[in-house]
């Protein structure tokens, strides 16, 4: 068995998300001793943003630039960890109403028609069903239905829409928000978010 773990802040030390997945990895990890865990952190090393030289590359053109050759070879790797994994436990902070722009230029790297999804006559289907997704959700206010602000949620909405369209049904949040209003709401919401990590079915 294996899990992919992601962490995409951009807050170091202080980031809740990444707090959060350690809390969750460590618990999958009991659940299920000897488990193969790798870690990637985009928030320490990005990929870059997919750009016409990497589709021009992606589709045979001789490349010039290492950088762009490199970022392609990280980015098939991460197709690959991607399709590899049983479990994929996500870290993703709520920037400017949506997920960091480091974890999307990673669903950049994992859209790729024909291996994660593919158009039928009926439609698109996703290729990658049966994998199971923890995300660890962090913000600073409150975006619930009933919340003032519910209309700019486009964070994790946005991920299970992804993860959907390629065929993920099992995905599950676990969320700290209100981080920014206060210390203690900070605490708290942290707290609240590691008990329901105690409760989850690994
Ligand atoms: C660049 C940036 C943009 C942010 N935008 C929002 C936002 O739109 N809504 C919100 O509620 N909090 C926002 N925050 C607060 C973060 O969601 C909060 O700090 C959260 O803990 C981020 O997760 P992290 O600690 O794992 O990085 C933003 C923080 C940063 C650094």
């Amino acid at each position: 068995m294996k899990l992919l773990h992601i962490d995409t802040s951009i807050l170091g030390q202080n980031s809740v998300s990444r707090q959060l997945t350690g809390i969750i990895v460590a618990r999958v990890r009991d659940a299920h001793p000897g488990i193969e865990v790798r870690y990637t952190d985009l928030g320490a090393e990005p990929l870059e943003h997919l750009s016409g030289a990497h589709l021009a590359a992606a589709q045979g053109a001789t490349l010039e630039s290492a950088t762009v050759l490199r970022d392609l070879e990280r980015g098939r790797e991460a197709l690959e960890d991607f399709l590899a994994a049983d479990i994929l436990v996500v870290g993703a902070p709520m920037y400017n109403f949506t997920i960091s722009s480091q974890l999307k230029a990673w669903i950049d790297r994992i859209c790729v028609a024909g291996k994660t999804f593919r158009y039928t006559e009926s439609g698109p289907q996703g290729l990658a069903a049966g994998k199971k997704v923890i995300v660890a959700s962090s913000r600073g206010g409150f975006y619930g239905p009933q919340s003032p602000a519910a209309a700019l949620e486009h964070q994790e909405s946005y991920l299970r829409g992804v993860f959907g369209f390629l065929g993920i049904t099992e995905v599950t949040f676990v969320r700290a928000e209100g981080v920014n209003i206060s210390p203690d709401q900070r605490q708290a919401a942290i707290s609240a978010a590691a008990a329901e990590v105690a409760q989850l079915a690994a």
